[in-house]
């Protein structure tokens, strides 16, 4: 058995000793560093409205990359087929939803289901009778900017954009304000 003259603690159990050989300074206070620092930065994670989140970060960043994109769509015009055809493009719907969650949500509820102005999710519409219409109101508003017009706020495509979210949300069951407006012929 090796010796050493290690200071050993003052108990025995059943005869066995232990070494007093606590962690090093150094190391017990970069533990208590990651543990402030978790907790300093679960605070500004959580209160940032999770901002700060990998998945909120994840959608910005995606959503950015898709802004680079608007080229693409350079060439359509604001008319049925257009609309229809980013309606069925996940990615462009996908920034389409966060056009209207930073623009149109305050008025028209999240998802569209309707707050101070109507309901986008069931089958009635006051002003719509083809996917192209909505485009029309979203640029030029209605009711003397009641719905406010947006051509001088969005940019480039986003009109027809946002639009094709509205038009995807049709139907898509949010309960929310009562129906406004009439029924019309279906788009898809
Ligand atoms: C300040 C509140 C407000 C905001 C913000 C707003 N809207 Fe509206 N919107 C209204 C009101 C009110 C009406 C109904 C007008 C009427 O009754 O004639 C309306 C009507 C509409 C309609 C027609 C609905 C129908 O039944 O025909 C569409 C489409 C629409 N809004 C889309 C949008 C989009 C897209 C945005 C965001 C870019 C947006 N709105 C932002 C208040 C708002």
């Amino acid at each position: 058995m090796s010796q050493t003259n290690d200071p050993m603690t003052d108990h025995a159990y059943d005869g066995i000793t232990e070494y007093d050989n606590p962690t090093p300074g150094w190391w017990t206070w970069l533990f208590v560093g990651t543990i402030i620092f978790s907790i300093l930065y679960f605070m500004v994670a959580t209160m940032s409205g999770g901002g700060m989140s990998p998945v909120a970060s994840y959608n910005a960043s995606l959503e950015k990359e898709l802004r680079k994109q608007y080229g693409e769509l350079a060439e359509l015009k604001n008319d049925d087929a257009s609309v229809l055809k980013l309606m069925r493009d996940e990615k462009w719907l996908r920034v389409g939803e966060s056009i209207f969650n930073t623009n149109c949500v305050a008025c028209h509820g999240k998802g569209g289901v309707g707050v101070t102005a109507p309901n986008l999710t069931d089958d009635h519409w006051i002003w719509v009778k083809s996917p192209a219409d909505i485009v029309d109101v979203v640029l030029n508003g209605r009711k003397n900017g009641a719905m406010p017009a947006w051509k001088n706020t969005l940019r480039g495509p986003e009109p027809l954009i946002v639009s094709a979210y509205v038009a995807s949300l049709r139907r898509s069951g949010g309960t929310g304000r009562g129906p406004e407006g009439t029924v019309i012929p279906n788009w898809k």
